[in-house]
């Protein structure tokens, strides 16, 4: 069977597909349409690696929770009665009920509708009637998945054994994300995206901005155009727009050996199991936020930031996350796929949790530039999904600033050359056990 015309792949096909890829060069058709790659990227990458999927702001007192679904696993992540985040499995132990059905909420106990098994916070079985008198609840906690919060954001991870260099990453973005104290913040505001696109074009999209000259205009407000540029390629017409950007950054720079802020870029996104990039970047005019000619969008700052030029502190994250922290808000992506050519995009907005709405922020205004670009984004991805969708379509080459999109394309290949290789009969199986219905 010809694999770019058949209706379903074999390992065997899909580990051709990943091996002859060139290098530079975007994914073949079926790395964004095959229900079996899919199925793939769902147990490789979304069921084997740390996955951002909600912030601490979300959960600001014990009970709280927000439920996450993630391929065909649904998870609780909720904050115990201790304060501490915990993930759980969102399935009964009794005969496997869906516990919450709501996407966030606020539980005392976590009670099963069906027959009322009745969870601790910490998911320990706390009741369960008509069981007999040996019943050991001990045996029938819900299940638990590894979560981490790493200065106010949650990650989850459903492998039994998560990437062990989490830790590394996370003790170098910490101190960059400490002086916003989002583990302070509260949410202004919240927006999902159902995008018709691959999880892959969503993720490679956010990965280079050689589309926003066209598709940005408000975002790009905000930014100079000399990220990378020495001054030998700066025209006479851009002279004064770069003499602004060298003021901008020395002032940035000043800011951050004042507040012993890190402020250089950190960028390892093909190198390691939980690949990253963060860097800080001065931004134009009021050099603030993303507000009109660079001005602030909300008046109180963030956590410990003093000085509203602190730029934008950029960091990305594979597989499915970037964050923009700006001195008065910050503004948290994260990226779930749904089906070979749905995905998921959840945007969250966040302010100082003293900061009051219609006072210190307005929600169309702090919102703006990002709902703006967000739409731009996704029809952007759409288009990019209908292309390679065609018959006619075949892999291009990456221009020079498309960088960490080979980046992101070499992280998720090495991911999946890992992954064949051990578990090659575990996807046979997978495949196979597939029902054709829902191919
Ligand atoms: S399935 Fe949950 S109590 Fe019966
Ligand atoms: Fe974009």
């Amino acid at each position: 069977m010809n694999f770019l015309t058949g209706p379903s792949a074999s390992v065997a096909e899909i580990t051709a597909l990943v091996e002859r890829r060139p290098v530079g060069y975007s994914l073949e058709a079926p790395f964004y349409t095959s229900q079996e790659v899919y199925d793939l990227d769902m147990d490789a990458i979304f069921g084997s690696h740390w996955l951002f999927c909600a912030t601490e702001a979300e959960l600001p007192e014990p009970g709280d929770y927000v439920t996450r679904q993630i391929g065909t696993s649904s998870i609780i992540i909720v904050r115990d009665d201790d304060e501490t985040v915990r993930a759980l499995h969102n399935v009964c132990r009794h005969r496997g009920a869906r516990i919450l059905e709501d996407p966030c909420g606020a539980v005392g106990n976590l009670v099963c509708p069906y027959h009322q098994w009745t969870y601790g916070t910490d998911g320990s079985l706390i009741f369960a009637e008509s069981q007999p008198p040996d019943f050991d609840r001990e045996r029938f906690g819900l299940k638990p998945v590894h979560v981490r919060t790493v200065a106010g954001l949650i990650f989850v991870c459903l492998a039994e054994t998560p990437p062990a260099d989490f830790d590394e990453v996370a003790a170098v973005i910490e101190p960059y994300l400490a002086p916003y104290q989002l583990q302070d913040a509260k949410v202004a505001h919240q927006i999902d995206l159902m995008e018709e696109a691959n999880w892959k074009l969503v993720m490679e999209n956010n990965r280079e901005c050689h589309h926003c000259d066209a598709s940005h205009p408000e975002l790009l407000t905000a930014y100079f155009p000399f990220h990378r540029y020495s001054e030998d390629d700066v025209t006479p017409r851009m002279r004064p727009a770069f003499e602004r950007y060298q003021a901008a950054s020395a002032h940035l720079d000043n800011v951050c050996t004042i507040t012993k802020a890190p402020r250089d870029t950190s960028r390892e996104l093909d190198s390691r199991p939980t690949g990253y990039m963060i860097m800080r970047l001065p931004l134009d005019g009021d050099g603030a936020s993303f507000g009109p000619d660079g001005a602030q969008v909300c008046r109180k700052l963030m956590g410990e930031v003093t000085d509203p030029r602190f730029g934008d502190l950029s960091l990305h994250l594979q597989p499915n996350a970037w964050f923009h922290m700006l001195s008065d808000h910050a503004v948290v992506f994260s990226v779930l796929p749904v089906a070979p050519g749905k995905t998921l995009v959840r945007t969250t907005w966040l302010v100082h949790a003293d900061a009051v709405e219609g006072v210190d922020y307005d929600v169309d205004t702090l919102t703006s530039v990002w709902r703006a670009t967000n739409d731009q984004d996704r029809e952007l991805v759409q288009k990019a999904q209908r292309g390679v969708s065609d018959p006619s379509y075949e892999p291009g080459p990456y221009g020079l600033v498309e960088d960490d999109v080979e980046a992101f394309i070499n992280w998720y290949l090495q991911r999946v050359r890992e992954y064949l290789t051990p578990h090659h009969e575990h996807f046979e199986q997978l495949i196979h056990l597939t029902p054709a219905s829902s191919r």
